[in-house]
C-alpha cells in the first residue's frame, strides 16, 4: 500500500517535465548518438555560446573513470605497480593535475613536458623522459632534476655519462628498447617494429650491449627498461609478446650482468574504441591476458622489478569532444562538403592517421545524408570526416567531433594564421575554461611586428 504522501509526490515528478541533461550527461549522450535530443543539443549551445567555437571539451568524469578502471584492472594482480600519464596525450595542465591527483606518474618528450609537470606540482623524480633526440639543455635539466632518463641510443648514454659527471650527481637511467613486435595498429603510430627510429634493439644484442656498458660507467644508476610498441592497441598480444621478450631480457641482465632493474616499463599504446559499437581490449582483458606471463617471468628471473605503464590516449580520448560550427554546406557534382570552423590546425588525426571520428551533428535526426565535413584550411586534405551518413547540416549547426581529447589540442597549430581554439572542462553542470581562445594578437607574438593597419 502506497501512502498518500508518496503517492502525490510521484504522481508530481511524473507530471513533471525530465530536467534537462547536465552538460556533462549532455556529453555522455551525445556519445549514445542522442546529439539530436532537444535538451542536449541545449547544453552544446549553452557550451557555444559561453566559449565559442571551435572549443574542446573534456568531460572531467569520463578521465576519473578511465584512471580508476585501469587501476582497479591491474592493482589487485600486480602488486609491485606503477602507472604514469604520457603527458603528450594531452598538455592541458588541469588535465594532468587531475591525473596526478589520481595517483599517477608523469611520462614526458620534451623539457617543455618536464616544465609543464613541474609546474603542475610533479617532482623531477616523478617524471620519465622518453625521447629519441634529446638536445643537451634537456639531458643537462633531467638530470639536474633527478628524472629518469629512457636512453635511447649508445650516443646518447655517452652525453648522459659527460653531463652527469659534469654535474657530479649519478644519472639516473632506463634503456628504451625495441622488441621487434608488431602490435598490429596504424603504421605511422606503429614503434616497436625493427624498422622504426625508437629504442636499442633486442635483435643483435644491441640492447644488452648498453646495460652492459652502462654498468661499467660510475656517473650512471641504473633502474629499468622501457619499450612502448604502439599506440591505439585493441589486442592483448602484442602486449604478451613484448612483455615476454622484455622478461627475457631482465632475466639476461640479472644472470650475465648480476644487474636487477627497479621497474619494466611496457609502455602505453592502449586503445579505446573510435567507431560505435566498436569492441576493444578493456584493461581487464589486458590485465588478466598479461599476469600469468609477468608472474612467470619474473619468477624465471628470480625477482620482481615493479610494472610500469604509461598510457596517454586511454585516460583523455574519449574525454574529448571538439565542437566545431557549420560554415556552409556545398554540393558539388559528386559529393556534399559539410564546411566547419576547424580544420586539421584543430585536429590532425584525420589528415595525418586517416584516423577515424564519430561525427554527430546537434539536435538534428531527420533526413540522413552522405556528406564529407571538411575543414577551414587551405589543403585537400583537410577532410575531418569522409563519407558519413549524418542528419542533413544546415551553415550555423553546431558538429561534435568525438574521442578528440587525446592528440587533439596537443597536436593543434595555428596553421592558415588561425588562433588555437579554447580548452573546457565540464564537471556536472560547470563548464571551466582550462585555456582561453587564442588570438590574432598571439600570431605575431615573438616576430616585433605590430598590431593593426590603418
Ligand atoms: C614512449 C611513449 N609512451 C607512451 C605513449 C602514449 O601512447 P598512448 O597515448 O597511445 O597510450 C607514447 C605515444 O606515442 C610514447 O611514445
Amino acid at each position: 500500500m502506497i501512502r498518500p504522501a508518496l503517492l502525490s509526490a510521484l504522481l508530481a515528478a511524473a507530471l513533471l517535465p525530465a530536467a534537462p541533461p547536465t552538460l556533462h550527461e549532455a556529453l555522455v549522450a551525445a556519445r549514445a548518438d542522442r546529439a539530436g535530443d532537444p535538451g542536449v543539443a541545449a547544453a552544446f549551445q549553452r557550451l557555444a555560446r559561453a566559449h565559442g567555437t571551435p572549443l574542446y571539451i573534456y568531460d572531467r568524469a569520463h578521465i576519473q573513470a578511465q584512471a580508476r578502471a585501469l587501476k582497479a584492472a591491474f592493482g589487485p594482480r600486480f602488486p609491485k605497480l606503477r602507472i604514469l600519464y604520457a603527458l603528450k596525450a594531452n598538455t592541458n595542465p588541469t588535465v594532468i593535475g587531475l591525473l596526478r591527483e589520481e595517483g599517477l606518474g608523469a611520462e614526458v618528450v620534451s623539457v617543455g613536458e618536464i616544465e609543464t609537470a613541474l609546474r603542475v606540482g610533479y617532482k623531477g623524480p616523478e617524471i620519465m623522459f622518453t625521447s629519441s633526440s634529446k638536445g643537451p639543455g634537456e639531458i643537462r635539466r633531467a638530470i639536474a632534476l633527478g628524472t629518469v632518463l629512457n636512453v635511447d641510443s649508445l650516443d646518447e648514454l655517452g652525453q648522459v655519462q659527460a653531463e652527469a659527471k659534469r654535474q657530479g650527481r649519478k644519472a639516473r637511467v632506463s634503456f628504451r628498447i625495441n622488441p621487434g613486435v608488431d602490435p598490429h595498429t596504424i603504421h605511422q603510430i606503429n614503434t616497436g617494429i625493427s624498422e622504426s627510429k625508437f629504442g636499442l634493439h633486442l635483435e643483435g644484442g644491441l640492447a644488452f650491449k648498453a646495460y652492459e656498458r652502462a654498468a661499467a660507467m660510475p656517473e650512471i644508476a641504473l633502474e629499468g627498461a622501457h619499450c612502448h610498441i604502439g599506440s591505439q592497441i585493441t589486442e592483448a598480444e602484442g602486449y604478451i609478446l613484448t612483455a615476454k621478450k622484455m622478461l627475457g631480457l631482465v632475466k639476461e641482465l640479472k644472470e650475465r650482468l648480476n644487474l636487477k632493474l627497479a621497474f619494466l616499463d611496457l609502455g602505453g599504446g592502449i586503445g579505446i574504441p573510435y567507431r560505435d559499437g566498436q569492441q576493444v581490449m578493456s584493461p581487464e582483458d589486458l590485465a588478466t591476458a598479461l599476469q600469468p606471463v609477468w608472474k612467470e617471468g619474473v619468477a624465471a628471473a628470480g625477482y620482481e622489478p615493479t610494472l610500469w605503464l604509461e598510457p596517454g590516449r586511454f585516460f583523455v580520448g574519449g574525454a574529448g569532444t571538439l565542437l566545431v560550427r557549420v560554415n556552409t554546406v556545398k554540393q558539388t557534382p559528386l559529393k556534399t562538403f559539410v564546411n566547419v570552423d576547424a580544420g586539421f590546425n584543430t585536429l590532425m588525426r584525420p589528415a595525418m592517421y586517416q584516423a577515424y571520428h564519430r561525427v554527430r551533428v546537434v539536435g538534428k535526426t531527420q533526413d540522413p545524408t552522405l556528406v564529407d565535413i571538411a575543414g577551414d584550411v587551405c589543403e585537400t586534405g583537410d577532410i575531418l570526416a569522409e563519407a558519413r551518413t549524418l542528419p542533413r547540416p544546415v551553415a550555423g549547426d553546431l558538429v561534435a567531433i568525438l574521442d578528440a581529447g587525446a592528440y587533439g589540442f596537443s597536436m593543434a597549430s595555428e596553421y592558415n594564421a588561425r588562433p588555437l581554439p579554447a580548452e573546457v572542462m565540464v564537471d556536472g553542470d560547470r563548464a571551466t575554461v582550462l585555456r582561453r581562445r587564442g588570438s590574432h594578437g598571439d600570431l605575431f607574438r615573438n616576430t616585433g611586428a605590430k598590431a593593426g593597419g590603418k
